[in-house]
């Protein structure tokens, strides 16, 4: 049996109920994967800073990368709250996590799944993931600002591309895309944005000379968030850089029937560093604590943390528990968060076993 230690990050808000669902699914699929989740929880978020003062310690960080794979909730107080200034949380702990363990794949996968209430009224076969860059753009926090609170005030939040940073992600998203319809749509503003715009144009061009079975696509991300709407199912893998990946899959989260049903992994390919998997959502102060929110996203999530692992079969035995829950919902009650769970936990069924004769 196949120990895997997992650091749990549940955070703040609907963060800790939705893991808490997540963990049960995990735990249920183990044993017909042969492995074991060794856990440790790690308590981080708006609320250790409100009471302790720390963001992220060194001594936080070197633990949670001694692990093999991460699981988090959601992180962040209320927006506006006057104590968490300076995006310290979002900065200091989430950002921070991604950028010292390299995840510089954030992949956010889409799927309409049959029943689910899209706000799309005819959408065809809607499959497709985002590659979105993790690790650079305007992100970095390379910025700054002079004549503050004046009139003249000059405010800089600059986009970092780096040659590196580009091919290392496109590179991956060829390779994703190779493996499914093979198809990749690069989104950009290269109309506006020349510089950044023109590298991620050429490194797609140079690095698709390699991948030529995938065909190449370019859309310009305003006219990106039109299609999400009118032609999902056109798309197989978009690649595209931090900010307007961000942008991009709370929209598609939004027409494949909610943000709480959008799964990520911010991923480090070369397995250098621990990869962390989170629902594309926040902490949602405004439901947190009533067992209202959705852990499906969560469970997703942990479903990609699964493949990460290589245990596609488990992984791919919550996707179906998944699906048969959310087809299961048309004009049911609304459930309470573990009541999902644990319907999820139930719809998982005897795993495949391996014949041995
Ligand atoms: P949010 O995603 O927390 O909430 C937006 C809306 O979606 C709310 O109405 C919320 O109730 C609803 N929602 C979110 N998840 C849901 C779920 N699982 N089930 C049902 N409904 C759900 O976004 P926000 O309000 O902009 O941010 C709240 C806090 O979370 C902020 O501090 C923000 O910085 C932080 N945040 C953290 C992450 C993260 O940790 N990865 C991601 C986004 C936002
Ligand atoms: C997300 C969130 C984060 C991001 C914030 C909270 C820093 O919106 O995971 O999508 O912008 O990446
Ligand atoms: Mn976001």
């Amino acid at each position: 049996e196949r120990t895997i230690k997992l650091a749990l990050i549940p955070g703040d808000g609907i963060g800790p109920e939705v893991v808490a669902e997540a963990v049960k699914v995990l735990d249920a699929v183990a044993p017909g994967a042969g492995v074991e989740f060794d856990k440790t929880t790690f308590s981080l978020g708006a609320a250790r800073f409100l009471e302790t003062g720390d963001v992220l310690t060194d001594d936080d960080l070197a633990a949670i990368a001694s692990n093999d794979v991460i699981l988090l909730g959601a992180v962040g107080g209320v927006p506006g709250d006057p104590r968490l200034k300076n995006a310290n949380i979002e900065r200091g702990l989430l950002l921070k996590l991604r950028f010292s363990l390299d995840h510089y794949v954030n992949l956010r996968p889409t799927v309409i799944y049959p029943g689910v209430p899209s706000p799309l009224a005819e959408h065809g076969e809607v499959d497709f993931v985002v590659v979105r860059e993790g690790t650079e753009g305007p992100y970095v926090g390379n910025g700054g600002a002079i004549r503050t609170g004046t009139p003249h005030e000059i405010a800089n939040e600059v986009s970092i591309n780096t040659a590196y940073g580009v091919e290392r992600v496109v590179r991956d998203a060829f390779a994703r895309a190779s493996a499914r319809r093979k198809k990749l749509t690069l989104v950009h503003k290269t109309n506006v944005l020349t510089f950044a715009g023109g590298l991620w144009k050429r490194v797609v061009d140079e690095v698709g000379a390699t991948f030529p079975e995938v065909a190449v696509d370019y859309l310009h991300v305003d006219a990106a968030t039109i299609f999400l709407v009118t032609d999902p199912a056109r798309f197989d893998v978009i690649v595209t850089d931090n900010l307007f990946g961000d942008i991009l899959t709370d929209l598609a989260g939004a027409i494949s029937g909610g943000i709480g049903l959008a799964a990520s992994g911010n991923i480090n390919p070369d397995g250098a560093f621990p990869s962390m998997f989170e629902p594309v959502h926040g902490s949602a102060p405004d439901i947190a604590g009533q067992q209202k929110a959705d852990p499906t996203a969560a469970i997703l999530s942990a479903a990609l943390l699964l493949d990460h692992l290589g245990l596609t079969d488990a992984a791919d035995r919550v996707r179906t528990a998944v699906v048969a829950d959310i087809a299961s919902r048309d004009g049911r009650p609304a459930r309470t968060t573990a009541e999902i769970g644990d319907a999820v936990v139930a719809a998982l069924g005897a795993p495949e076993t391996t014949p041995t004769h």
